[in-house]
């Protein structure tokens, strides 16, 4: 890797984090890791398919690993993700009344919070509970059909527990976009006033090279500061296609400059909030393993800030001297 080019993490005024979701192979990636950022999220590892793949049985293997990595290197730890619709294993939601889904959701989450207590700084303790298309704004989702809005109760009551000093996040995806931003505002208002112990609220913010204007971002920053909690960027990713169905053999270079000009403008909205901010995060410290490369079609994509040989891109001097941008 390059040592002759700054930190990431001393460019800008808040925690910069990366996920990571391959412990076998951690080696010259975790050396990026541990130079340019102060927090790590596990990518998987944490999922409740990864932790209780059977029910009471908890694995902890790779999720030791990328705690004590990120421990011993000075960074952060974003736990990802205590309830979730997807990577849940089935046998969570089989055959189960309300009462039996809580105990086990009340059980996974002590169990996990409990474990990685003072080490994990921060939870996603609900992950993509909202749909703005449903009149009540609720995704309908196993955990929402069972439970209503108790499973979001109980996880974030259980989790406050389990570690009082863990900051608890509710996260999501197009928070950027007006109705979903909307919705997302109205629930955790809605469970704020309740006295349900959110800190904070997890901006996801999988972008693509256009789309949508930062000034969207902006604006949701702004809205959810009137709220008075903690805000973090949480997956933050720049796609270099705007549809679903295109695919370069090589990606433009021209590209790569647009999109190193678009992470300028985003982290010039986030260093203007940065108060607001305790952290940004991005999904994957290179574009060698960023999941838009199998999703939503496999194609090449290049969404990160350094490329498959772990060097600095445009986006990675957007970020950190944008003088630097051609
Ligand atoms: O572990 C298996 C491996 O054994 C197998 O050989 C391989 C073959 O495809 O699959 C591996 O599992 C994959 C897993 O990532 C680990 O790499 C799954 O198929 C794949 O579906 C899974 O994708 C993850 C995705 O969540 C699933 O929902 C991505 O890595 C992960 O980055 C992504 O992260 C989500 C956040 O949790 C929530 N927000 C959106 C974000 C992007 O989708």
């Amino acid at each position: 890797i390059q040592t002759d080019i700054p930190r990431v993490r001393d460019a800008v005024p808040f925690t910069m984090g990366s996920a990571f979701t391959r412990p076998d192979t951690l080696g010259v990636h975790g050396e990026l890791l541990a130079r340019h950022f102060g927090s790590l999220t596990p990518g998987n590892e944490l999922k409740w398919d990864a932790t209780e793949p059977r029910e009471g049985e908890f694995t902890f293997t790779d999720g030791d690993y990328l705690v004590d990595f990120a421990t011993s290197h000075g960074m952060q730890v974003r736990g990802h993700t205590l309830a979730w619709h997807s990577q849940t294993p089935d046998w969570v939601f089989a055959g189960a009344t309300k009462e039996v889904l809580l105990q086990r959701l009340e059980t996974h989450v002590r169990t996990l919070v409990t474990r990685y207590k003072g080490r994990i700084a921060a939870w996603d303790v609900v992950n993509e509970v909202v749909d703005e298309n449903q009149p009540d704004g609720l995704r309908r989702s196993p955990w929402y059909q069972i439970t209503g809005l108790d499973f979001i109760r109980t996880a974030f009551r259980v989790a406050r527990e389990a570690d009082p000093d863990a900051k608890l996040f509710i996260n999501d995806y197009n928070t950027e976009f007006p109705r979903k931003r909307e919705a997302l505002y109205s629930l955790v208002k809605r469970l704020k006033d309740e006295g349900v112990p959110i800190d904070g609220v997890g901006h996801q913010l999988h972008l693509n090279i256009e789309h949508p204007a930062a000034s969207s971002v902006e604006a949701t920053i702004e809205r959810f500061a009137t709220l008075e909690v903690d805000q973090q960027v949480t997956e933050l990713d720049v796609s270099v296609y705007t549809d679903f169905v295109s695919s370069y053999d090589t990606i433009p270079p021209e590209l790569l400059i647009q999109q190193g000009h678009r992470y300028k403008e985003l982290f010039d909205v986030f260093r203007r909030h940065a108060a607001d901010l305790g952290s940004v995060t991005v999904w994957g410290e290179s574009d060698d393993v960023s999941w838009l490369r199998t999703w939503p079609i496999a194609r090449l994509n290049a969404p990160l800030l350094f490329d498959d040989d772990l060097q600095a891109k445009p986006a990675y001097w957007g970020v950190v001297d944008p003088a630097r941008l051609a």
